[in-house]
């Protein structure tokens, strides 16, 4: 059999992170500048079910039979031999290459998942549907992180601009404008699990304080929604800064974020805020496109680790890589 490729797209949220948990909307991105790409080949020699699996990018190599039982690769492949009726997958090298940084909020985990479900039923010959991916993919997102909502793996699945309700079918925004947007990263972060079990606890100390906190995050989504579609994209900076100030509030930021949300926003930014998980990782400013390279730069100079710019452009479908 012919080796086959497939690949997905890192990820941002725009606006909703954590309340998102809770139930309240929350609205994601792609970011097609970084992917996962994911080579699975034949490797004849081996019996059915041997499944090497390299990543040199991820400085990863295991073969399947030495992944621990709870393993999400080990949850992966028994996902795909549940859905295509098949007792063992056959034997198989797969190779994962990645230019998405891991633990940075950019979904690396859901991007592997996503674009290993793809690869791997191309090459049976059954490739699945974005949403038989998808549920693959959260299943495995849940052996990663315990209690995800499934927006990630939800926006690197379909591969646009979503607004997302936990447990209910996703919907695709059809963006009104371009939205061009600098992704700056300010270190290391705590794995998202451990900064959604921490907004666990002190949701269960304080229950009344955070449903409000996140109420109010829920609040803002719904405009922000409004103006992705029909609005003007300037119009979104207050209400970054106000979801921003929301998570300060609900403990999932860090000083080194807050320093680049304020350079970014002093240096002609329109807006900022954190974005995913927190306590570290990356933000999100939004730019007119001809500041991105000062804005970048500036942040480079104070502190942030590294940048990227991305360009959210108004498109009818999602590409499938
Ligand atoms: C992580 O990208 C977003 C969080 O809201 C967690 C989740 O939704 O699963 C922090």
């Amino acid at each position: 059999m012919p080796a086959v490729s497939a690949s997905a797209p890192g990820k941002v949220i725009l606006f909703g992170e954590h309340a998102v948990v809770y139930g309240q909307p929350a609205i994601a991105a792609p970011v097609t500048g970084v992917n996962v790409r994911v080579i699975v080949q034949a490797n004849p020699l081996q019996p059915a079910g041997s499944i090497e699996i390299e990543s040199p990018a991820l400085s990863f190599h295991a073969t399947r039979a030495e992944l621990p039982e709870q393993h999400p690769l080990n949850t992966l492949f028994q996902q795909i031999e549940q859905y295509l009726r098949i007792s063992r997958l056959p034997a198989m090298k797969i190779r994962i290459n990645s230019t998405l940084p891991a633990g940075a909020g950019m979904g690396s985990s859901a991007a592997v998942s996503v674009a290993l479900i793809r690869a791997i039923s191309r090459y049976l010959g059954f490739p699945l549907e974005n949403e038989q991916v998808n549920q693959i993919a959260y299943e495995v997102e849940k052996a990663f992180h315990g209690t995800p909502s499934g927006i990630d793996n939800t926006v690197i699945t379909y591969q646009m601009p979503i607004f997302f309700v936990r447990n209910q079918p996703p919907q695709l925004i059809h963006l009104k404008e371009p939205l061009t947007l600098v992704i700056a990263n300010a270190g290391e972060a705590p794995s998202t699990a451990q900064m959604v079990a921490g907004v666990r606890l002190r949701w269960q100390q304080y229950p009344q304080r955070y449903e409000q906190l996140f109420q109010r995050i829920g609040a803002i989504v719904q405009s922000a929604r409004q103006i992705l579609e029909f609005g003007s994209w300037q119009q979104l900076a207050p209400l970054m800064e106000e979801n921003h100030r929301l998570l300060q509030e609900i403990g999932v930021s860090s000083p080194a974020l807050d320093k680049l949300v304020e350079v970014s926003l002093r240096c002609g930014a329109y807006g900022a805020k954190l974005t995913g998980g927190g306590g570290g990782g990356n933000i999100i400013c939004l730019i007119q496109p001809e500041e991105a390279e000062q804005v970048s730069q500036q942040l480079l100079n104070h502190g942030a680790l590294h940048t990227w710019l991305t360009t959210l452009i108004p498109t009818e479908e999602g590409n499938q890589q």
